[in-house]
């Protein structure tokens, strides 16, 4: 669905659909050229990174497998909990092999510098993180990150496989909520 088909929950569209096939294509483009001849693994974080994943792999060029992770760290609010639990683990071992880990989005980082610790302690030969969205406060923890489509402003966003309380991720468009949707 479109952000115009169900207008009145959103505040604002940050990006439209269009908007953000754009800007993968470019990642897409970079990411071919720095694995350029090598084993790559794109490990996506479910549920969030599913539409990134499915875009992303699908404007790359060459080669690469999919594997998945499942973690908690939020409830079904806007707040981090800052707790960590594995709730879906790869499938596949990763020693050895070039791991890009592909996220819906960065807000604090807590999740990510935690996800990355436990793929560190499995020896993969690369480890590197894209993420479709990046919020400031991340950037002042101090993550990590190779590739990002859009740095955005630190308000609650959903579409594009963000969620609310599990609604709207199949929302094509970016958008911030209006607060009486979560209040
Ligand atoms: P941290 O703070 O650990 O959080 O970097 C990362 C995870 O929190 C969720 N998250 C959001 N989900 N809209 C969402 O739908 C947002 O604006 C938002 N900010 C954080 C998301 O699951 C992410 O992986
Ligand atoms: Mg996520």
């Amino acid at each position: 669905m479109r952000a115009t088909d169900i207008g009145q929950d959103f505040e604002q569209v940050l990006y439209t659909s269009q908007q953000v096939q754009e800007r993968l294509t470019e990642v897409a483009a970079q990411i071919d050229a720095d694995y350029r001849g090598e084993d790559l693994l794109l490990v996506g974080v479910l549920n969030g990174a599913v539409m990134v994943m499915a875009d992303l792999s699908r404007l790359m060029k060459s080669h690469c497998e999919m594997d998945w992770m499942a973690i908690s760290s939020y409830g079904s609010g806007t707040q981090s909990s800052g707790v960590v639990r594995i709730l879906k683990d790869l499938t596949n071992d990763i020693h050895g092999r070039n791991v890009l880990v592909v996220e819906d989005i960065i807000d604090t980082g807590l999740t990510l510098s935690y996800l990355v610790s436990n793929l560190r302690s499995r020896e993969p030969k690369s480890l590197e993180i894209m993420t479709m969205f990046r919020k400031p406060e991340a950037i002042q923890n101090d993550v990590e990150v190779k590739y990002i489509g859009f740095d955005i402003p630190d308000e609650f966003v959903v579409g594009y496989g963000l969620d609310y309380a599990q609604r709207y991720r199949n929302l094509a468009d970016v958008a911030t909520l209006k607060p009486e949707i979560y209040r």
